[in-house]
C-alpha cells in the first residue's frame, strides 16, 4: 500500500469481546482467548502494510485478577505457547516485541518467555509491538512519577514542562504517543488503558468482537482515521489562510 508516504502511525487496541464470542457459540470462555490468539497474529502480520510503525495490545489488565483463576490460568498458558512458537515468525516479520506493565505477579515460567522473546527480538523493528499485561495505565503513571520526580528539586527549571517531558519519556519508552485507539467488542470506555498516551487520540469502536477482528476492520479503522482532522487544540492552517483571505477581502 502507500505506506511510505504516510506518517508511521503508534495504534493501541483494546482487545475485548473473546467471552461473549465463545459464550454465543456454547464455548468456554478460553476458547475466545484461543480465537483471540489468532487475531493478534493477523493484525501484527498486516500493520506494516497499513503504515503503522507502532502496536499496543492491552492482553490482561490489572483488574483482570478479579476473573476466575481458571480463566487467568487459561491466559497466561495460551500467552506462554504464544510467545514460545511466535518468535520465528515475529523475527522473519521484523517485529521487536515488548511487554508492558507489572511483571512481579506474573508466573515465572510466563516471565521466562515474556524475557527470552524481548531479548531475540530485540534487534529488529519494522514493527513494534508493545503487549500489555498486568497493565493499569494509572500504576503505570504513578510509578513513572514515583522514579520522575524523586529527585525533582535536582532539576534545574522545575516546571510543568519538565514534568510532561519526563513523564512522557517514562510512559510511552519512544514508541510515541498514541494516534489511534480502537476498542473491539461494543463497549465505549478505556478501562485503564493508556489515559495518558491517548491524550490525543482518535478513538474508534466497533461491534466486532476481537477474534472475528481482521485485515478488513483494520484497513476500515485506518480509513476513518485518515478521513479525520486532528486539531491538538489548534485550528487548521488551511482555516488561518480562508480566515486571512476573508479579512484581506473584506477590507
Ligand atoms: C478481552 O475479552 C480479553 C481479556 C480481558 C483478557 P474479554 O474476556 O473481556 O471478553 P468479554 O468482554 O467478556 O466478552
Ligand atoms: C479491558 O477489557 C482489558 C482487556 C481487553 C485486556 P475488560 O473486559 O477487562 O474491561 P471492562 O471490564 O469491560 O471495562
Ligand atoms: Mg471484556
Amino acid at each position: 500500500v502507500q505506506s511510505e508516504s504516510i506518517e508511521p502511525l503508534h495504534v493501541a487496541i483494546i482487545m475485548d469481546g473473546n467471552g461473549r464470542w465463545a459464550t454465543r457459540r456454547g464455548l468456554p470462555r478460553v476458547a475466545g482467548h484461543r480465537a483471540g490468539v489468532s487475531a493478534v497474529r493477523r493484525v501484527i502480520e498486516h500493520a506494516p502494510d497499513l503504515g503503522i510503525s507502532a502496536l499496543t495490545l492491552y492482553a490482561f489488565s490489572s483488574d483482570n485478577w478479579k476473573r476466575p483463576a481458571q480463566e487467568i490460568s487459561g491466559i497466561f498458558s495460551l500467552m506462554r505457547a504464544y510467545l514460545r512458537l511466535e518468535t520465528d515468525r515475529l523475527k522473519r516479520n521484523s517485529v521487536r516485541l515488548q511487554v508492558i506493565g507489572r511483571r512481579d505477579r506474573l508466573p515465572q515460567l510466563l516471565l521466562r518467555e515474556i524475557e527470552r522473546t524481548e531479548h531475540e527480538t530485540a534487534a529488529v523493528k519494522r514493527l513494534r509491538v508493545r503487549i500489555a499485561v498486568d497493565y493499569s495505565s494509572r500504576d503505570a503513571i504513578a510509578i513513572a512519577a514515583g522514579s520522575a520526580f524523586s529527585g525533582f528539586s535536582a532539576v534545574p527549571e522545575p516546571s510543568l514542562n519538565v514534568a510532561r517531558r519526563m513523564l512522557n519519556q517514562a510512559l510511552t519508552n519512544d514508541a510515541g504517543e498514541v494516534d489511534l485507539l480502537i476498542r473491539t467488542g461494543g463497549e465505549k470506555r478505556l478501562s485503564d488503558f493508556l489515559l495518558w498516551e491517548s491524550a490525543y487520540a482518535e478513538l474508534f469502536f466497533t461491534d466486532c468482537m476481537w477474534p472475528d477482528f481482521g485485515t478488513t476492520n483494520l484497513t476500515e479503522a485506518l480509513e476513518e482515521f485518515r478521513r479525520r482532522q486532528r486539531r491538538f487544540g489548534g485550528v487548521p492552517a488551511d482555516t488561518t489562510r480562508a480566515e486571512q483571505r476573508a479579512i484581506g477581502g473584506a477590507h
